[in-house]
C-alpha cells in the first residue's frame, strides 16, 4: 500500500508489534526531542514504556517506511491498558476509561509531512478501535505557550489538524512527568484530552 510516492504502509496489531520496537522508540527519540515535546532522553525510559504499553493485545501500532527505515510510526491502545495513567483525569472528567480507545503521539520525519500520511495514521487507528467497538478515541495533546520562546519561527500550533481529523478538545488536562531539554529533573507536563466519538452508541468493547 503506498499514499505518498515510495512510502509503505504497515499496520501490526498485539503480539507483533514487539520486533519492531526498537525502530518504533528510537524515532520517537529522535522527534520527541524537537518541539513541542522537548524530551530529553534519560537512558531508555521511553523504550520500556513502549514494552510495558504494547503488551497489550488490542494494541496497534501504524507504521510508515521508506525501503527498510521507519519514517513514522503511530501506536494505539485500549485506555484501561494504557501505563502512563491518563485513566484517572479521563474518569475524572466524565469519560468512561472502558470505552475509550488512546491514540498515542503520532510520529513522522519532517520530510514526509503535509501528503495525507498523518491523515492515515489516525484512519487506520480509528478503523481498529471502531472495530473493537470503543465508542471514543481519545489523544492527549501537550499545552505550550504561545509566547514560549523556544517555539520555532513560523509553527503553526497542531490543534488545528486534530480539528480537522474530527477530534474536540475536552476540558480535561492530565500531567505527565519528562525531562525536558535544561531541566535537571523529570517535570509535570499538562497535556489537553482530546476526543472523538467512533460510534454513536456502543455496548463498550468485545
Ligand atoms: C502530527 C503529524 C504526524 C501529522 O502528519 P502529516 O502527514 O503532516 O498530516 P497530514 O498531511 O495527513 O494532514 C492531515 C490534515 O490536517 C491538516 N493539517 C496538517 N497540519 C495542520 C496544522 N498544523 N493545522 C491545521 N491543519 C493541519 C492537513 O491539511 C490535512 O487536512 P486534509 O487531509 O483535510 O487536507 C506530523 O505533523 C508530525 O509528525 N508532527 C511532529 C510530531 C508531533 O508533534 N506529534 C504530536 C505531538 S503533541
Amino acid at each position: 500500500m503506498t499514499v505518498a510516492e515510495g512510502l509503505h504502509f504497515d499496520c501490526r496489531l498485539g503480539e507483533d508489534i514487539a520486533p519492531v520496537l526498537p525502530e518504533i522508540a528510537a524515532l520517537r527519540r529522535l522527534l520527541f526531542r524537537q518541539w513541542p515535546i522537548l524530551w530529553t532522553d534519560d537512558g531508555g525510559a521511553e523504550h520500556d514504556d513502549l514494552s510495558a504499553a504494547f503488551g497489550s493485545p488490542r494494541a496497534i501500532a501504524v507504521l510508515v517506511w521508506r525501503g527498510a527505515r521507519l519514517v513514522g510510526a503511530a501506536a494505539g491502545l485500549p485506555m484501561a491498558d494504557e501505563v502512563t495513567d491518563l485513566r484517572r483525569p479521563l474518569a475524572a472528567g466524565g469519560i468512561d476509561p472502558r470505552a475509550a480507545f488512546f491514540l498515542d503521539q503520532a510520529v513522522l520525519l519532517p520530510e514526509c509531512r503535509g501528503q495525507g500520511v498523518g491523515r492515515r495514521l489516525f484512519a487506520e487507528r480509528e478503523d481498529h478501535a471502531r472495530g473493537l467497538g470503543y465508542r471514543w478515541a481519545v489523544l492527549a495533546a501537550i499545552e505550550r505557550s504561545p509566547a514560549d520562546p523556544r517555539q520555532p519561527p513560523g509553527w503553526v500550533p497542531l490543534d488545528g489538524l486534530w480539528r480537522r481529523l474530527g477530534y474536540r478538545p475536552t476540558a480535561i488536562l492530565a500531567h505527565l512527568a519528562w525531562k525536558e531539554a535544561g531541566e535537571g529533573v523529570a517535570t509535570a507536563k499538562p497535556l489537553r484530552l482530546w476526543r472523538k466519538e467512533l460510534v454513536a452508541a456502543s455496548p463498550g468493547p468485545a
